[in-house]
């Protein structure tokens, strides 16, 4: 008995679905193809809950009549190749016919079509798990709107699969930016859950990079532009100061397609050689034309990887032309990496003399005490007894009470970034960003859930722009910041204005500080915090903190000293890093054969 068979169409269509659609995004992604190669000059993206209720797009491009409607959602259906030849001459976004049935195979799919000899009324079908359930004439505007509703609705493990909506979210949003920043010639406007995200004007590629990245990333723009017989390449680099420790705005288009390629992000970086950290990336918008048969686009489903005829050579033209425009711009004065230590450190720590940080001192920490520490840190292994010892050779009235620090032990800086002490039980030395970053953290940590914290007014409020992405981000954590103690004015979907502070920070600070909130991946905190207020207390910790390679004065140390050991736990950073060490007298004595 014969035991093989040929799957049915609808279950083809669901295994080819999984490779095709992953998620909403995936989606959204192939709707919008559709209708720029529908010749559109306008589009507009409807989605209900990150797009697992509903993803619409509507658009004015030439349409369907009624038998290519009837066709459209048939697997490898496609208007736009007949031979296999034009696989290498391609000038579609879409080719392979495959995104329409697979996407209706897993959810509720209705398309309505009207073309210019489609009149007066234009065309519907609704589609069920791929299967058409009903057609009807309708009234329509010239164009196609196809709208998905309950995505994975009959394949449950997948939808499980799905993250939150604020995740998902930002996966449609990242593939409307690699749409929408190419396809500049065209109108878009993009809604979510009644709210719109992007209401952008046809414009030229350069205004259209500012109205999604914010007016602020304008100055940071450096223009690429280079023709040779191979490529054309145009575009915007940014300038080598606004280059990131977290990859942001990297774009590479070719033919009108966003790509990623390793081989031309190391181009990007090698031009920037010498002009950046190397732990930095930088960030562009660089569109390649180039012949569409020296390419090969064809090498993965979504299409997003491709194979250029002329590797090399493009490799060489896009380093040394970004070479070039940086040069040109004269953006060149490389940084001194010698005496530029401190460009790590976000604030103007490098221009002020290092001050005592204003940490609550716990004024209750006696070091006579049973020290308060937990886990890993018993106090038999270090304890403060027998710390009286040191005193003996210090005069009880000399100042060693002030400011009502306990330090009663020598402590000193060890190259910039360690401070050193002693205990009965041996040498300590605490890493000293660690060491803040510990005590800030659990300081924020406990204000986050007192009710009353103290507002620092700005006479002039700080105005920040940020594009409606980031002011998504910034929502998740603004609660956290009012109960805090900050203060906002306005905050849409421009910017925000801020009208007070948490006292710790001062005015200049707070820029970079909301940089870095951007910058952290809020929308995934779930991935290191259990909540955002943690997610939150870490972030502030680390980019208020007093970095490696800063002179500490003595106060300073001992300060941090005193109020990490009144830590609930100093033995590790906020981001489990080892706060400090004891070298036992033990192993001193070892050390010396004793
Ligand atoms: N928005 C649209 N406007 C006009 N025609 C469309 C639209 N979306 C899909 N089609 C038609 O349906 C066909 C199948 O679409 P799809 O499954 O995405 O495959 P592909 O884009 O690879 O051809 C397309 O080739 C095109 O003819
Ligand atoms: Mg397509």
């Amino acid at each position: 008995m014969s035991i093989i068979k040929l799957l049915a169409e609808n279950v083809a269509n669901q295994i080819a679905a999984g490779e095709v659609v992953q998620r909403p995004s995936s989606v959204v992604k192939e709707l919008l193809e559709n209708s720029i190669d529908s010749g559109a000059k306008s589009v507009k993206l409807i989605i209900k809950d990150a797009g697992k209720t509903l993803i619409q797009v509507i658009d004015d491009g030439f349409g369907m009549n009624k038998t290519d409607l009837n066709k459209c959602f048939l697997r490898h259906a496609t208007s736009k190749i007949r031979k296999s030849s034009d696989l290498f001459n391609l000038n579609t976004m879409g080719f392979r016919g495959e995104a329409l049935s697979s996407i209706s195979s897993v959810s509720h799919m209705t398309i309505i079509s009207k073309t210019k000899n489609d009149l007066p009324l234009g065309n519907e079908i609704r589609l069920k798990g791929g299967t058409l359930v009903s057609k009807n004439e309708v009234v329509s505007n010239l164009g196609t709107s196809i709208s998905v509703k309950n995505l994975f609705y009959n394949i449950p493990a997948r939808r499980n699969f799905l993250k939150s909506d604020n995740v998902e979210l930002k996966h449609v949003i990242d593939e409307f930016h690699r749409i929408a920043l190419i396809n500049h010639e065209i109108d878009f406007i993009f809604v979510n859950n009644e709210n719109e995200l992007f209401n952008l004007k046809k414009s030229i590629f350069k205004e259209r990079i500012v109205r999604i990245f914010g007016k602020s990333s304008e100055q940071k723009l450096v223009p690429i532009k280079e023709n040779t017989d191979i490529a054309f390449i145009e575009g915007f680099v940014y300038k080598p100061e606004y280059s990131k420790r977290t990859k942001s705005a990297q774009f590479f288009f070719v033919n009108n397609r966003f790509i990623k390629s390793s081989n031309l992000y190391h181009a990007v970086k090698a031009a920037y050689d010498g002009l950046i950290f190397d732990n930095h990336h930088p960030s562009y918008f660089l569109s390649f034309k180039v012949p569409s048969d020296t390419i090969d686009v064809n090498i993965h489903p979504n299409k997003t990887e491709i194979k250029f005829d002329n590797d090399q050579s493009i490799y060489a033209i896009l380093r040394s032309s970004i070479k070039h425009s940086l040069g040109q711009f004269n953006i060149a004065p490389t940084i001194d990496f010698e005496s530029s230590v401190n460009l790590n450190t976000p604030y103007s720590y490098k221009d002020k003399e290092a001050s005592i940080p204003k940490v609550d001192y716990d004024t209750a920490f006696n070091p006579f005490d049973k020290p308060k520490v937990s886990s890993t840190f018993s106090s038999k292994d270090f304890s403060f007894e027998g710390l009286e010892n040191s005193f003996e050779n210090i005069n009880k009235d000399s100042n060693l009470f002030e400011d009502n620090s306990f330090i009663a032990f020598p402590v000193f800086q060890l190259n910039l970034n360690y401070i050193i002490t002693k205990t009965s039980a041996g040498i300590v030395i605490i890493d000293q960003q660690r060491a803040h970053q510990r005590i800030l953290y659990e300081r924020f940590l406990s204000e986050l859930s007192f009710s009353n914290n103290s507002t620092q007014i700005l006479i002039f409020p700080i105005k920040l722009d940020f594009n409606s992405e980031e002011i998504r981000m910034l929502e998740l954590v603004k609660n956290s910041l009012i109960h805090l103690g900050f203060k906002f004015g306005k905050f849409d979907s421009r910017g925000v204005e801020i009208s007070g502070i948490h006292p710790f920070f001062s005015e200049n600070q707070i820029n970079a500080l909301f940089q870095e909130l951007i910058d952290s991946q809020i929308l995934e905190f779930q991935k290191t915090s259990h909540t955002i207020n943690d997610f939150l207390a870490k972030i502030l910790s680390k980019s208020s903190s007093i970095k490696s390679n800063i002179k500490l004065e003595k106060k300073v140390l001992e300060s941090l000293a005193n109020d990490l050991f009144a830590c609930k736990d100093p033995n590790v950073s906020p981001f489990d890093k080892l706060i400090f060490k004891v070298i036992s007298t033990k192993e001193i004595n070892k050390m010396f054969f004793k």
